[in-house]
């Protein structure tokens, strides 16, 4: 298939999830153009399949992917896609956590009017050794909340690459031979 993958970031970590994905699809025999939302993407006509996303900060995507998918609704709507959502709330062992992630993606698909074929959540990192002073404390304090890693001299990645690679595999294998 020939596939196009538009992300948004923040702090990097959902580039580097997009890039994983690039290279499982590309390993699968799939035809990849992968773009960073703010970097002009190509349009989606044309792809067999799309995959966008994006990381959650205050309760948000970044804006750069609204404006992509605001941009290009009528094709997107009419193309096999997934939208993927990077956040810490599902690395939570709060499940309200995980209901809130869940809501926030669907809040975002709503208002945008996408209805892509797949939602997948994965779970980012926290880069406590890249954050300014003010990041750095307000991650601590969110994670010293939920019960998760406060110490800010290391990094931390929730990713779970192998359950990233499940779901590339079957988003590859569930396309519906109706659509284009
Ligand atoms: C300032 C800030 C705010 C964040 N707010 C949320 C949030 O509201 N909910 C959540 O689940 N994760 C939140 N996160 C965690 C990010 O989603 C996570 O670190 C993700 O890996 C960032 O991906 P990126 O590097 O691609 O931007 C926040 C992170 C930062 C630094």
């Amino acid at each position: 298939m020939k596939i196009l993958i538009v992300y948004g970031t923040s702090e990097g970590h959902t580039r580097k999830i997009a890039r994983f994905m690039e290279e499982v699809l590309q390993g699968g025999g799939h035809s990849v153009v992968i773009a960073d939302a703010t970097d002009d993407p190509p349009s989606p006509d044309g792809f067999e399949a799309v995959l966008i996303g994006g990381s959650i900060h205050v309760h948000k995507y970044q804006s750069s992917i609204s404006n992509y998918i605001l941009s290009h609704l009528d094709t997107l709507n009419k193309t096999y896609s997934a939208f993927f959502s990077v956040s810490m709330a599902v690395a939570s062992k709060i499940e309200k956590e995980h209901v809130e992630a869940q809501k926030i993606a669907l809040d975002f698909l709503e208002k945008t009017g996408w209805v892509p074929n797949e939602v997948q959540h994965i779970a980012g990192a926290l880069k406590y050794t890249e954050y300014d002073y003010f990041k750095k404390l307000l991650m601590r304090m969110i994670a010293k909340r939920e019960g998760g890693d406060t110490d800010t001299s290391q990094d931390y990645e929730y990713t779970d690459w192998d359950e990233l690679r499940a779901f590339l595999r079957g988003f590859c294998s569930k396309k519906p031979k109706s659509i284009a």
